[in-house]
């Protein structure tokens, strides 16, 4: 099983969430990639794409991901399995609260990603949402808010890692459609 994190991070949160996913039991071999140095063609080698993105300026994406937007429509997506975490700040900011992590989902499951790792929003408080699923029971997928509830977030990023590692476990959907990642099926 090969896994990307890729990561876009302004004051370097999204990327040390990134560093304690890859600690987690089945993620230690994760490749992390600042979206600022992502190589689109790369991403066919992978069986499970890792999204990490902070909220900023009232619901929107950082800079470094709004960089590479475009070429994200040019990307086909169709068969890659993906899942998605979002930083924000849910008092500060709770009518935009990881409002960004929504956006961006929503742009990758529409050219279609098999998406996993939706995570329940008990224990939030927040206004938005845009990061919740269609029923508005979850969150798309990880929500950290380190800003007023660090104490939560490596309990929080355990119990996601080892959701998808359940998740991962029960499908069987590693491998793309064009076949492009078969060489990295077994985990
Ligand atoms: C000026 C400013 C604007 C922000 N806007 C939002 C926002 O709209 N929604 C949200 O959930 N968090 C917002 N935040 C909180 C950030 O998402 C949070 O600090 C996050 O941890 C930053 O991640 P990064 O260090 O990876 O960039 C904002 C923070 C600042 C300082």
């Amino acid at each position: 099983m090969k896994i990307a994190i890729v990561f876009g991070s302004t004051t370097r949160y999204t990327e040390m969430v990134a560093d304690k996913i890859a600690s987690r039991p089945g993620f230690e071999n994760a490749d992390l990639i600042d979206v600022e140095d992502m190589n689109f063609a790369s991403l066919t080698d992978y069986n499970l794409l890792i999204f990490g993105i902070p909220t900023w300026d009232y619901g929107e994406p950082p800079s470094s991901w709004q960089d590479v937007w475009d070429e994200l429509d040019q990307f086909d997506f169709s068969g890659q399995l993906c899942a998605f975490y979002g930083l924000g700040d849910q008092s500060g900011y709770a009518r935009w609260f990881v409002d960004a992590m929504g956006i961006l989902h929503d742009k990758i499951a529409a050219k279609g990603a098999i998406v996993i790792g939706e995570w329940s929003t008990a224990g939030y408080q927040f206004d938005s949402d845009k990061a919740l699923t269609k029923d508005k029971k979850n969150f798309v997928g990880l929500a950290i808010d380190d800003v007023n509830q660090q104490a939560l977030t490596d309990e929080r990023i355990a119990r996601w890692c080892s959701h998808l590692n359940s998740l991962i476990s029960a499908t069987n959907k590693f491998e793309r459609p064009d076949g492009k990642n078969k060489h990295c099926r077994d985990r």
